[in-house]
């Protein structure tokens, strides 16, 4: 059996602050995006890959990926569901899997992409990779003016601890997200349409009720958001192609 991915890759990098969007900066040798398809190409059952890439991205043409046949480009759109459902609209057959992948995680391992492949092909409802919370989880609130508080504390955003939220079933949501081409197509849809705070793929089925699996993933599958992941990023990939 063999699937698809789609890789949304149409964001602007706001918090990298970098002169060009973050998947196209260059880590370990090659582009963050070029890394992210070679990982999951590293996976036998992926065939193809769909990458949603910003109108009049100046940077795409010019990499290998361009004219390598197993991969499509599409325009993304306004927000990360849209580019998702932009790489959805290229698959013609709904009874199939597909895969959702950030383009700004490139250090994901093969035997996590096993993993999840394996679960998902055995859910009703997909499944994604997760990494369970490690630290004390603490609920935050402004804090209000009152006599007891100086303006230091008061002006300077700090935020003070309402409770301990328990971890115990808390998990970092990554990617890949995987499901029916067709599920996860109207759950984005339905989403969408009604107003729902969708920040990746499983929000939008839970929102419509279903119960995606939670496959235990590795932490170091990080999302490259902010300049200092930059050097992490390139520690791992070192790791991963020694
Ligand atoms: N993405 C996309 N289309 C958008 C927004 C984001 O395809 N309209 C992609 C990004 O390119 C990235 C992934 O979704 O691969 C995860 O999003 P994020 O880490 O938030 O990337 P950016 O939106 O580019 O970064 P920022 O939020 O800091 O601007
Ligand atoms: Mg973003």
């Amino acid at each position: 059996q063999q699937f698809t991915a789609v890789v949304p890759a149409a964001g602007v990098g706001s918090r990298m602050a970098a002169d060009r969007p973050k998947q196209y900066l260059a880590i370990a040798g090659k582009t963050i995006l070029e890394h992210t398809v070679d990982r999951l190409f590293s996976h036998p059952a992926i065939e193809r890959i769909i990458i949603a890439i910003s109108k009049g991205d100046p940077y795409f043409a010019s990499l290998p990926l361009a004219s390598d046949p197993r991969i499509q480009v599409v325009e993304g759109g306004t927000e990360r569901a849209d580019s998702v459902c932009a790489g959805l609209a290229a698959i013609s057959d709904e009874n199939s899997w597909v895969l959702v992948h950030d383009a700004a995680r490139p250090c994901v391992r093969l035997a996590d992409l096993e993993r999840l492949v394996t679960a998902a092909l055995q859910s009703e409802d997909g499944a994604i990779l997760a990494a369970p919370v490690r630290d004390t989880m603490k609920r935050g609130c402004r804090l209000h003016a009152n006599k007891q508080q100086s303006n230091y504390r008061h002006n300077s955003g700090l935020q003070g601890i309402t409770e301990t939220v328990d971890r115990d079933n808390l998990w970092h949501a990554l990617t890949p997200q995987m499901f029916r081409v067709k599920q996860l197509r109207e759950s984005l849809q339905q989403a969408l349409k009604e107003g729902a705070v969708i920040t990746d793929e499983a929000s939008a089925l839970e929102y419509c009720g279903y119960t995606p699996l939670l496959v235990k993933g590795r932490a170091d599958n990080l999302k490259v958001t902010q300049p200092e992941d930059l050097a992490l990023a390139g520690f791992y990939l070192e790791q991963l192609i020694k």
